[in-house]
């Protein structure tokens, strides 16, 4: 039986199927219907479930929304977005369980025990970081220099330029798929999501944390 990993705030499920690939089962959970989610889904108040299902679960990842962290909050300030992180590390922390919380470079992750990926670690044509925040001590790859340009603007025309596209607002599905590794989502999904090699080199480490096989390793 694989072991279970919780994805909470799943949204289409970027990060879940990472986790997925390095090996695990996952359930994903949103406060929104997710008809393109790949994975068993539930919907509701992420904190809720968790509360109510941990036993359930050998692993824990949650990607609380960013819009509290980012320039599009201070772009619509009367506008409020949910600031979840705290909440969800502390219901994390109280239950114990291995976890991973990943959010934007401007959100209040712990710096001291959280990790930045890029794209340019994976081979992928968007740099895109992104903090992993866990009590587990996870090992990042080398960070190669960021070489190439990157568009925010005539994606596609750029795109085939050879520059790096940024995925941010509704990046249509043109270019966003190839750049993120993901080929399931629509373009406001995708402008959500992190790429799936992101959190399948995460998972191989949480796997190796809680002493379960990895595939493709031999003990
Ligand atoms: C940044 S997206 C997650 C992207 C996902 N990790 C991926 O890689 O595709 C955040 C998601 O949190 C969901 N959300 C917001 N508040 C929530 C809550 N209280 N409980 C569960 N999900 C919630 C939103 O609907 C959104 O889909």
């Amino acid at each position: 039986m694989k072991p279970r990993l919780l994805d909470l705030f799943c949204c289409a499920g970027g990060a879940g199927e990472g986790y997925a690939r390095a090996g695990f089962e996952v359930i994903g959970v949103d406060i929104a219907p997710q008809p393109n989610n790949r994975h068993e889904f539930h919907q509701g108040d992420a904190i809720e479930f968790l509360t109510a299902n941990w036993r359930d679960f050998d692993a824990i990842h949650a990607s609380p929304p960013c819009q509290a962290y980012t320039p599009l909050g201070a772009l619509h300030p009367h506008k409020t977005y949910p600031d979840l992180i705290a909440a969800t590390r502390d219901a994390l922390d109280d239950i114990g369980k291995p976890y991973v919380i990943e959010n934007v470079m401007s959100a209040p992750l712990d710096k001291k025990r959280s990790i930045t990926l890029c794209g340019g670690m994976f081979g992928l044509r968007t740099y895109r970081h992104r903090r992993f925040e866990s009590r587990l001590p996870l090992a990042p790859p080398e960070h190669p220099k960021h070489v190439a340009l990157t568009a925010t603007r005539q994606r596609k025309a750029r795109w085939a330029e050879g520059w790096h596209v940024s995925i941010t607002g509704d990046v249509g599905t043109y270019v966003g798929p190839e750049a993120m590794g993901i080929d399931w989502m629509t373009g406001d999904e995708l402008c959500q999501a992190i790429p799936p090699r992101y959190t399948e080199f995460i998972g191989r480490q949480l796997l190796a944390a809680i002493g379960a096989p990895i595939e493709g390793v031999t003990p």
